[in-house]
């Protein structure tokens, strides 16, 4: 059972390492570069950033009740997103992503868990509607259609299957339609984050190095060889 809870800043570097996991595993043709665990970094100081919508899912993988110790395995993050209609009006809308299950957890329901759980809380807090560019296999799932049907196009002009809208308030999109605009923390700068990742996959190397010191126990090992050989003498070392 994955329990949703509120992101804290000791949650931060745990969901860039998994937002960094998930998006590796992501195919995409045309991609150059997995950065989405940069935008989670930098998405929260965002204006734009909508932090009662940052959502971690946590579950139990050892320990008990009373002292339980969670892993982080999914995460989702929103930001404030806009439509510019003909007419010169705006509105406001919410864009979610990234979104991100570790990787060996993928299809057992946790993404559908948590986006289900954050437009539910997005619905409360009173917002009136999503719009995303995403998987146009998985997200109608949740109610999602394409956006063209809503008389919206990028800034661009262009409208396909993976641009896509969900009504939180019946008729909050109406019929006038516009361009949408995400916020302008998506255009990443190269250099910014070809200097962050370069930290950020150091230490993920040395995490890498450091969990398999810890699984290396030669004592704990010559101590299983020795049971298996009997040798006592070996087993009260
Ligand atoms: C997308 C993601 C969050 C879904 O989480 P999940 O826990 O694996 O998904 P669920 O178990 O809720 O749903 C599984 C369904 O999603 C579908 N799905 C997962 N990734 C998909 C993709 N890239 N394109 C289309 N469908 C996808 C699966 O085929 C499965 O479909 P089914 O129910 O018809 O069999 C997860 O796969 C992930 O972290 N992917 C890498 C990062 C990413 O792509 N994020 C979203 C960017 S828009």
């Amino acid at each position: 059972m994955m329990t949703p809870l509120l992101e804290t800043p000791a949650d931060y570097a745990a969901v860039e390492r998994l937002t960094f996991a998930a998006f590796e595993t992501m195919e995409l043709p045309g991609r150059t570069r997995t950065d989405e665990h940069y935008l989670a970094h930098i998405m929260r100081g965002a204006a734009a950033f909508v932090p009662e919508l940052d959502f971690v899912g946590e579950i139990v993988i050892d320990g008990d009740s009373l002292n339980p110790c969670g892993e982080i395995v999914a995460n989702i993050m929103y930001t404030k997103s806009k439509i510019v209609r003909p007419d010169g009006g705006e509105i406001e809308t919410l864009t979610f992503g990234p979104v991100s299950v570790k990787p060996e957890l993928h299809n057992r329901g946790l993404g559908a868990e948590i986006i289900h759980h954050s437009l539910d809380r997005a619905r409360e807090l009173g917002y009136g509607a999503v719009i995303i560019v995403g998987h146009p296999r998985y997200y109608p799932r949740f109610g999602f259609k394409p956006a063209g049907g809503y008389n919206l196009t990028m800034p661009d002009g262009a409208a396909f299957d993976a641009f896509m809208a969900l009504e939180l308030a019946p008729g909050y999109l109406g019929a006038d339609g516009g361009e949408w605009y995400e916020d302008k923390v998506f255009e990443i700068g190269q250099a910014a984050f070809d200097t962050w990742n370069k930290t950020f996959q150091a230490s993920l190397l040395s995490r890498q190095r450091m969990s398999l010191i810890k699984d290396w126990n030669p004592k704990q090992t010559a101590l299983k060889e020795a049971i298996a050989r009997s040798d006592r003498q070996a087993v009260t070392l």
